[in-house]
């Protein structure tokens, strides 16, 4: 490689890689230099198109100038205050405006600095808040299998997802998992939600609290209205409904993870509208500034807050918890940006009406070599792969790095790819995203056993810049 090339990539060895394999990224890293609308720029200048929102966290699409300049102006008039004793007036602003937001009822906000906090915010509060009233032998947490509640102790210990938790020990004891709701051998490749078997897999919950657990020692259910991160498992119709009667029978706070189904993902601001069901609490993050200044919030039912504000001794802080940058001004500002751009661009109602062009573009996939299952909702598709014995996600990977050479940026977890596109997406966009895929997916497969590895795709931008020049030539 030239020494020319070599100078675009900065010194690769210090900075350790969340959630990413250190060792072969760094034999082919892909990064990004720049971003605008739906699209990124790689260091090489190749226009890569967002299939996913960044990490589902870009609803209103890259480089929003209205957030850009509310975020620097605030930066320059406040640009921080202690957040325990004293705050600021945007704080209070953010959260009427997250208030308005949100669900009827669930009007008391909790700021916190990402979804896993939002998590374990909403645990804390969930076992606080029955001791403030009264029943400090509710301190049971259920969680369900493949959910995906963020990386700290209180979110692996309900988490569901075995390769998060196992290398971290026990996390929390006094947690139970229900079954998650994904049948592929009833429900491949449905369109949308699928409509059997949604209130006997709710009853299971009952079943297991009433046998294994004395319902009244359960503090809190926490699911994600739609699975993303386990690969987009979407719940049968009248399963949330009927854990929602479950938990209100026994006295268990609901908690709904919306840290991915919020902020006009499933074609509705939440997933709570989208499924009619109120929880008592809702976690987000993400999509709440659009990504740009790491925020997450906790919306709480006004009961749940004015129990702590009663049965609390005058004087007293009635919830001993919170972050140095708990409503940090400018993660304010964005939110209160982001909400902006919501209301003017209507982006829940802009993806409810481009969720049939891509249920009919991801369901075109069917039949393509390797496909076992495809789901979708809202402006989410999962295709799911055949396993490989003692591949597991090798063949989802190396369409990943496909798209990715392709000009198209995918998720992949397990042998499952995601798709989440801003919802800024145009129709002949939402084309190009499944004409790629599908193109990759071919190509993959006809590698055979070649086609698993890694280093047949592109190297790194260096290798892609040769690989242009030659072509070029
Ligand atoms: C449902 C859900 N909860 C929590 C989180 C964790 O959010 P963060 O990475 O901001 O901590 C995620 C992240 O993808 C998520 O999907």
């Amino acid at each position: 490689m030239s020494k020319a090339s070599t100078n675009c990539l900065p010194d690769l060895s210090h900075y350790w890689v969340p959630f990413t394999a250190n060792r072969q990224f760094k034999t082919m890293p892909r990064l990004f230099k720049a971003a605008r609308g739906n699209y990124y720029t790689t260091m090489d200048d190749r226009q890569v198109l967002d299939g996913t929102a960044g990490l589902w966290c870009v609803p209103a699409g890259h480089g929003r100038e209205e957030i850009a300049s509310a975020v620097g102006k605030q930066l320059l008039t406040l640009d921080y205050a202690p957040a325990f004793q004293s705050s600021h007036p945007l704080a209070f602003e953010a959260a009427s405006r997250v208030a308005d937001y949100m669900p009827s009822g669930l009007d008391r906000i909790f700021f916190t600095n990402s979804g896993s906090e939002s998590a374990d915010t909403a645990l804390k509060i969930a076992l606080a808040y029955h001791r403030a009233c009264g029943n400090p032998l509710r301190n049971k947490l259920i969680g369900r299998e493949r959910g995906y509640h963020g990386v700290n102790f209180g979110g692996i210990a309900v988490g569901g997802i075995a390769g998060n938790r196992k290398a971290f020990g026990n996390a929390l004891s006094g947690v139970d998992h229900i079954r998650h709701p994904l049948d592929i051998a009833k429900n491949a490749f449905t369109k949308g939600v699928p409509q059997d078997g949604g209130i006997a897999l709710a009853n299971e919950f009952e079943q297991r609290i009433l046998t294994l657990h004395d319902p009244a020692t359960i503090a809190t259910l926490i699911v994600e209205p739609m699975q993303g991160s386990a690969g987009v498992i979407v719940p049968p119709a009248a399963y949330l409904k009927r854990l929602r009667e479950i938990c209100t029978k026994y006295g268990i706070l609901l908690i709904f993870d919306e840290v991915i189904t919020g902020f006009g993902r499933l074609g509705t601001k939440f997933g709570a509208d989208y499924f009619d069901v109120i929880p008592d609490m809702l976690t987000c993050a993400k999509g709440l500034t659009n990504g740009v200044v790491p925020m997450g919030a906790v919306a709480v039912k006004r009961e749940i807050y004015d129990a702590f504000m009663e049965n609390t001794p005058t004087g007293a802080i009635e919830l001993p918890h919170g972050y140095t940058y708990s409503a940090i001004p400018i993660a304010c500002a964005a939110a209160i940006a982001t909400l902006n751009i919501f209301q003017q661009e209507k982006l829940e109602d802009r993806a409810a009406s481009l969720s049939p062009h891509l249920e009919a573009a991801v369901h075109h996939l069917k039949g393509l070599p390797m496909v076992k299952d495809i789901r979708n909702i809202g402006l989410v598709a999962g295709i799911e792969f055949e396993a490989i014995t003692g591949k597991m996600g090798a063949f989802a990977f190396a369409v990943y790095l496909k798209c990715f050479e392709l000009g198209l940026h995918v998720r992949y977890t397990g042998d499952i790819i995601a798709i989440s596109p801003p919802l800024t997406i145009e129709k002949h966009e939402i084309d190009r995203i499944f004409n790629i895929l599908s193109e990759a997916i071919r190509f993959v497969a006809s590698q055979g056993v070649a086609g698993l590895d890694a280093n047949n795709y592109l190297k790194n931008e260096q290798a892609w810049a040769l690989h242009q020049q030659t072509t070029n030539a």
